[in-house]
């Protein structure tokens, strides 16, 4: 499997060192609030399960699956779909989105609106990666663990086609992986 990596952007230090991070943050912001972080599946799932290991208050978490690409695809059609919706109600919650990437911003941008509607206190992002140079939706994040250049990542959940979602660092694919598909 890392054979098929052309190169690491984010190594695992690197990882360790945003968790730690973003959790001393959300535990500063949230103590008293009781949030509900919701994973954004599933590529979020690997990033949250290391994350609330740094969230020293009380919080609980559900999850959520969404779509806006679909198979091999990776390009975000704007068009996002409830896979699996949540089990807890929002309202009066303070919610915490947890999200791999935020690449074009629709998907956090069709989430806010809806967790809005559901009556949620307040709606907040935290995203591992962000590719700035690609948003379409104007999106506010946060808390963001690393910004990375445009370039499509695997890894540390994150997937292409459903494979490398357990690699422990995030790494760019080699172009012939896609070319060979
Ligand atoms: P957006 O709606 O365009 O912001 O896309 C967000 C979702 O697209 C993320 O939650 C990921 O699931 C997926 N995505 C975007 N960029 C990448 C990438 O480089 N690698 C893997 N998945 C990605
Ligand atoms: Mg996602």
């Amino acid at each position: 499997m890392n054979s098929d990596i052309e190169r690491v952007l984010v190594s695992e230090e690197e990882i360790a060192e945003a968790n730690q991070r973003l959790g001393a943050q959300l535990t500063k912001d949230y103590e008293g609030k009781n949030p509900l972080f919701v994973c954004i599946l599933r590529g979020a799932a690997m990033f949250m399960m290391d994350l609330i290991k740094h969230v020293d208050i009380p919080m609980e978490y559900d999850f959520m699956d969404v779509s806006s690409y679909g198979g091999e695809n990776t390009v975000s059609t704007g068009d996002v779909r409830i896979i699996k919706d949540l089990d807890t109600s929002l309202r009066g919650r303070d919610v915490v989105i947890v999200e791999d990437i935020i690449d074009t911003g629709y998907t956090l941008d069709r989430l806010i609106e809806l967790f809005n509607t559901r009556n949620a206190k307040s709606v907040k992002i935290v995203s591992f990666l962000d590719k700035p140079s690609r948003r379409i939706k104007h999106v506010h994040v946060d808390y963001n663990g690393v910004k990375i250049p445009d370039e499509f990542v695997v890894g540390y959940g994150m997937d292409y086609d459903e494979r490398y979602r357990n690699l422990p660092y995030v790494g760019v694919l080699k172009q012939e992986i896609y070319a060979t598909k």
